[in-house]
């Protein structure tokens, strides 16, 4: 038998696939400051601010599903945590697009992962307009939340009531609608500021612009743009995330291309578009950060190993290297035209790899090498390690060793020794990207919280797991009023 084989009867043995597609469903309703009960385990005194979490909120509407969860409007949820009591808070991010289909109760634009007006190829021809959905981040900046899209602008909602403010420029730190990535960095190490918030914008066509902007996030000036810097590099890119150390921001650029035909011609959305070019060779483009030794002085680029990355968990310098973090697939997994997201066979697609690149600035080199080849996303470290060397990581992973399926596992990894620590909601529970939360106080690295919303198969409903993040025990359970469909990203504010 062949190693797919076993893995798909293994696969079939192990988790039902409606328990996992239960969760696409429209969220329902919006709670405010709700109280949560605990299920089992302690309730946690010394856990005081609040998680947020942003994902796709509505699948479908008049009975048409989006052809990709990543084409859902953006709904946030707030749990603020105070002496032991959580509470609850959720609501959509009120985008233009959400507010007119909601009011004509249809999809009226095209989503980028392929899904289409009703009305066929004509309905969708040449049509270019995009809806700005907000649904991939939720970070804190200055005195707003801003949910974001990597496509265009920011979505400022008030941090209390989670209200929709609308579409931002940052004080005119933005052209209107100018893109703005779904992945900031907060730097808590930086000699600038007690805390930055570092991102990037990406322009791309033939010719790519990076946009590196530092913002200040503490302080009087907290919101302050304070560094800002472009460079344009040849050849398409498609950039979800980057890495910073102290130093550098460093950008892979996967060796794909874009075939915008299908997309004009209305059978395709723009990410169905992506192919990986195999005579093409992927580059780091390594940025000099405007607050750090280099600053003024052009990029570098490296040639980089095979393989396509959508995230990247850290990065750090060490003599002349930088050691960079990164999930690797072989390929770029996008859902196809044909195909139906909820029945997907995990099989058929690529499985993402955590692997670390050493990249030579002296010699302009790389090279890489495998730290865990189960399948795995979502990996984090220690927030205030951030751009610093770090012993552990945390991830959520496939339950089975090899091969892709379902996220149904937490895991940590030591990576100085390799060792492997788990927490599992297998064979009925899903799991998503775990946020970590380091205990107050303590200088000790994993000591602290894994924040983690589970969907529950059994009860088809959303949970929320805390572990310790040190011995990775199950600490609490809180099952939610709430569904809350598999979702992206999210952070943690302290009060
Ligand atoms: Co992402």
């Amino acid at each position: 038998m062949t190693s797919l084989q076993e893995n798909k009867i293994k696969n079939q043995n192990s988790f039902n696939q409606e328990d996992w597609s239960s969760a696409y469903q429209n969220v329902e309703k919006e709670l405010v400051n709700e109280e949560l009960k605990i299920t089992s385990g302690k309730v946690i005194k010394n856990l005081n601010g609040t998680l947020l979490r942003n994902g796709p909120g509505i699948l479908k509407r008049d009975k048409q599903w989006v052809h990709h969860p990543f084409d859902g409007d953006g709904m946030v949820t707030a749990i603020n945590f105070k002496e032991g009591i959580a509470k609850i808070t959720n609501k959509f991010v009120r985008t233009k697009g959400y507010l007119e289909e909601e009011k004509q109760n249809k999809f009226i634009y095209r989503g980028v992962f392929g899904t289409q007006k009703r009305g066929g190829l004509l309905n969708n021809f040449l049509d270019l307009k995009f809806k700005n959905i907000a649904n991939t981040h939720i970070v804190k900046l200055g005195d707003q939340l801003l949910a974001l899209w990597e496509a265009a602008g920011p979505h400022a909602l008030d941090p209390k009531s989670l209200e929709t403010i609308g579409l931002s420029t940052l004080n005119g730190v933005l052209k209107e609608n100018e893109a703005f990535s779904a992945h900031p960095k907060l730097d808590l190490n930086s000699q600038a500021s007690s805390e930055l918030l570092v991102t990037f914008g990406v322009q791309t066509g033939p010719k790519s612009t990076i946009r590196l902007m530092e913002f200040s996030n503490s302080g009087s000036n907290s919101g302050e743009l304070l560094f800002d810097r472009k460079d344009s590099f040849d050849g398409f890119s498609f950039l979800h995330d980057f890495a910073i150390t102290s130093n550098w921001a460093i950008f892979l650029q996967n060796a794909i291309d874009f075939n915008p035909i299908p997309f004009l011609m209305g059978k395709k959305g723009a990410a169905q578009c992506l192919k990986s070019n195999p005579n093409k060779t992927a580059k780091f483009i390594l940025i000099p950060r405007e607050s750090g030794l280099f600053k003024g002085q052009s990029p570098l680029i490296i040639d980089a190993p095979k393989g396509f990355v959508f995230h990247h968990v850290n990065a750090y310098e060490k003599d002349d290297n930088i050691i960079l973090d990164s999930i690797f697939y072989d390929d770029f997994p996008s859902v196809g035209p044909d195909e139906n997201f909820r029945k997907i066979d995990f099989e058929n697609y690529p499985d993402g790899k955590l692997k670390r690149s050493i990249i030579n600035i002296k010699e302009r080199s790389s090279h890489i090498t495998t730290i865990s080849s189960q399948c795995c996303e979502f990996a984090t470290v220690n927030p205030k390690l951030i751009g610093l060397e770090a012993t552990f990581t945390w991830m959520a992973s496939t339950e089975q060793k090899s091969g892709n399926g379902p996220l149904q596992a937490i895991k940590k990894i030591n990576l100085n020794t390799n060792e492997e620590y788990y927490w599992s909601a297998f064979p009925r529970g899903f799991v998503s990207e775990p946020i970590m939360v380091p205990k107050e106080n303590s200088s000790i690295e994993d000591e602290g919280f894994l924040l983690i919303i589970v969907w529950n198969g059994k009860r088809r409903g959303s949970d929320l797991v805390i572990l310790d993040s040190k011995d990775m025990k199950e600490l609490a359970v809180y099952e939610l009023p709430l569904n809350i469909p598999h979702g992206l990203h999210g952070s943690w504010i302290r009060d």
